[in-house]
Order: C-alpha cells, then sequence, then structure tokens
C-alpha cells in the first residue's frame, strides 16, 4: 500500500511515537490528579510535551500550550472562548469548517459580523485584509496552509500588521506545523491551533492551542482540574482551567514522541518535502489532468481529471493500485467553490517525511495510466 493521505492523518509514525505510546501505556495514571509517584512522572512527561511543542513553535511559556482532543476542538476554544457580542471577525476563503462553522455559529446567532477573504491565488491579499478592519474588528482567523490547494497565506506579514492593533491573530496550522517554520513569535501570533496527529505524527486524539501571554479565554468545557477543587467556578489559570476532565495522556505522550523527531529531524523533512515538490509540480502530467494545487512545501498535490469523477478516481487509486487518497470537498466548501469544484470535489494526494521518490514516481505513473485508460 502506498498512502497517500497524510493531510487527513499520518499513517506512519516514527519510532519515537511508538516508544513514548508504549511508556504510557505501562505507566497509566492521571496527571495533575493524585501526588503520588506515578501521577507526578506522568505530569513530567506531560510537561515535556508542552515544552517540545514550545520549540517547534517558537514559543517560551509551555503552561499557555492547552491540550485537546484535534485541531477542531482547539479552533473552537480559540473562537468560542474569545467571541464578543457586537464584534467583527475577518476569515478567509481557505478555511476548513472547524474554523468557518464555530464562525458561523456565532454569526447565525447574531452575535459577531463576519467577513470572508477571497484566496484567488491559493492565498489571501494583505490589502484585502487591510481594507476589511473595522472598528469593532477583534479576531482575525486564518489558516496558514489550505488543505485542498497548499496556498501558504503570508502570516508573517499579516502578524506584522496587526502586531501594534488591538486584534486577536488566530492561525489555524493544522497543514504547517512540522512541515514548514511556524513561528509564533516573530509572527507576532496570539493564538496558534494545531492537530498532532498530521505533521507531527501523534496517533489520533491530541491537539493544542497556544495562547500568547495575557489573552483570556474563556473555557468551553468545564470540570475537574485536580486544582482549586473547592471552587465551584471554573479556574482561571492556564492551561488547568482549559483542560477540564481527564487529558489524552497517551496521545500527548505520543505527541512528545512525534515532535521530537520533528525538532530532531527538521532540516531532512523539509528537504524530502521540497524533492517531492520537484517532482509534484515538474511532472508531465497528460493535459486531461488540470491540478487545482499551488507549489507548496507540505506535500499536498490536488487534481482531476477530465471525462472522471474525483471519487471515481481515488476508487481505482486504491483498488487497482492500492494509493490512498481523499476525493471530495475535504471540509474545505469556500476554496471550493471559489475553484467551482464544488460539484464532484477533487482528488488529494498528500505526502509525509515516510513517502518516498518511488513512491510518488509510482503515483505519478497511475495517474497517467487512468487517463490513458479513459
Ligand atoms: N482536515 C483533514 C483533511 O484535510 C481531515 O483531510
Amino acid at each position: 500500500m502506498i498512502y497517500l493521505d497524510n493531510s487527513a492523518t499520518t499513517n506512519q509514525k516514527p519510532k519515537e511515537v511508538l516508544e513514548n505510546v508504549t511508556w504510557a501505556m505501562n505507566n497509566s495514571a492521571n496527571p495533575s490528579r493524585s501526588g503520588h509517584k506515578a501521577a507526578l512522572a506522568m505530569s513530567a512527561k506531560i510537561f515535556e510535551a508542552r515544552e517540545v511543542l514550545c520549540k517547534i513553535i517558537n514559543f517560551n511559556a509551555p503552561n499557555r500550550i492547552v491540550f485537546t482532543k484535534n485541531g477542531t476542538e482547539s479552533l473552537n476554544l480559540a473562537i468560542f472562548g474569545t467571541a464578543r457580542k457586537g464584534g467583527h471577525v475577518i476569515t478567509t476563503e481557505n478555511e476548513h469548517n472547524s474554523t468557518l462553522r464555530p464562525l458561523f455559529n456565532l454569526k447565525d446567532r447574531g452575535i459577531i459580523e463576519l467577513t470572508i477573504l477571497p484566496c484567488l491565488n491559493g492565498n489571501i491579499n494583505i490589502n484585502d485584509l487591510k481594507n476589511a478592519i473595522q472598528e469593532n474588528t477583534y479576531l482575525v482567523a486564518i489558516n496558514h496552509v489550505s488543505n485542498v490547494t497548499g496556498g501558504v497565506n503570508p502570516i508573517e506579514k499579516i502578524g506584522d500588521f496587526l502586531k501594534d492593533k488591538n486584534i486577536l491573530f488566530l492561525v489555524d496550522g493544522a497543514q504547517s506545523i512540522g512541515h514548514i517554520d511556524v513561528d509564533f513569535t516573530n509572527y507576532h501570533i496570539d493564538l496558534l491551533a494545531a492537530p498532532c496527529h498530521k505533521g507531527l505524527y501523534s496517533p489520533m486524539g491530541v491537539g493544542f492551542l497556544a495562547i500568547a501571554p495575557n489573552i483570556e479565554i474563556s473555557p468551553i468545557l468545564c470540570g475537574g482540574t485536580g486544582s482549586f477543587s473547592e471552587d465551584l467556578a471554573q479556574p482561571k489559570d492556564i492551561p488547568d482551567g482549559l483542560e477540564a476532565g481527564t487529558i489524552p495522556a497517551v496521545s500527548i505522550l505520543g505527541a512528545l514522541g512525534g515532535a521530537t523527531y520533528v525538532k530532531n529531524h527538521y532540516s531532512s523533512i523539509k528537504k524530502t518535502f521540497s524533492q517531492f515538490r520537484y517532482m509534484l509540480y515538474n511532472s508531465h502530467l497528460p493535459k486531461s489532468v488540470k491540478v487545482y494545487s499551488v507549489p507548496n512545501n507540505c506535500g499536498i498535490f490536488t487534481f482531476a481529471i477530465d471525462g472522471i469523477s474525483s471519487a471515481e478516481i481515488a476508487n481505482i487509486l486504491d483498488e487497482k493500485y492500492q494509493i490512498c487518497t481523499r476525493s471530495g470537498i475535504m471540509c474545505a466548501p469556500l476554496i471550493h467553490k471559489r475553484l467551482n469544484t464544488q460539484k464532484g470535489g477533487l482528488v488529494r494526494a498528500s505526502f509525509s517525511s515516510f513517502n518516498t521518490l518511488q513512491e510518488c514516481k509510482i503515483f505519478l505513473q497511475a495517474i497517467t495510466e487512468i487517463v490513458n485508460s479513459l
């Protein structure tokens, strides 16, 4: 099998992940609850995970890394936790439903006004953002890399523009983290949401939200935190107050292993992705193959073939060639509307650092053979 659905979740995990997950299973204890040695050992590992994530994103406040169960929950926490009645939010056509749906929920309930910026060539034009700012704008929510087109938004420039304004900058790093630089501090990001099971190679079940100092967020989940237990109000301290209930410690330890792997192999990971980029975007595919993604270093390649539906292409790739891809809308409806592909969607092949150039070659050959068989 050739697994090319790594933007949904990475299939092959580094040995560091397996080792940490095994340790977690052999040393199971609820962190931040009891004071015995087993619980303290688990708490120490969880803190190590916060620290290594901080290193990956260049952030120096490990206690402001809040663990969630996935990128969607991280984005929901950021969006609902900062919602302001009568406020205005700016987002983009590139966004995943994990950003769009919470924002439309707030809009439809009359809580916020919403502006959606166009993404004409894979990303926004920063002048459109500048023109969209209103007096009541309090949040700009933008993904770093589109999960459909691989388009990279100019996060650094946006952060620079917003840094002196009283506007929160929320970045969805789902498709960028682990592949390209996400510099929380130097990009002036206020809130960074990401899953850990994609470019950070953890098991599914964990994501995080990094929250800049001085930013207050209301919890979206209340309950036990193991702290201030006599108080019936949810504690305000971070991360405890935003991590109610038992946290997914096994997956978090997997994230510790995956993030450690990424940190230690980052330059070779980047080299691998640039080789995929070269091979994918310089290949001589038949004319009836229309490529919709833009050349990117996140391993995303999205296409359609004239005369055959995307679902059918993915099915042939799976059945005949044992190549796993994803077809359809990929939970990002607005960018498909822009591309006029909302009807049948597209096929996406997405690579990880564990794929090989030989696999990439076989995939490209398979597309050519499918075209020739029509
Ligand atoms: N958001 C993930 C994807 O794009 C699941 O496939």
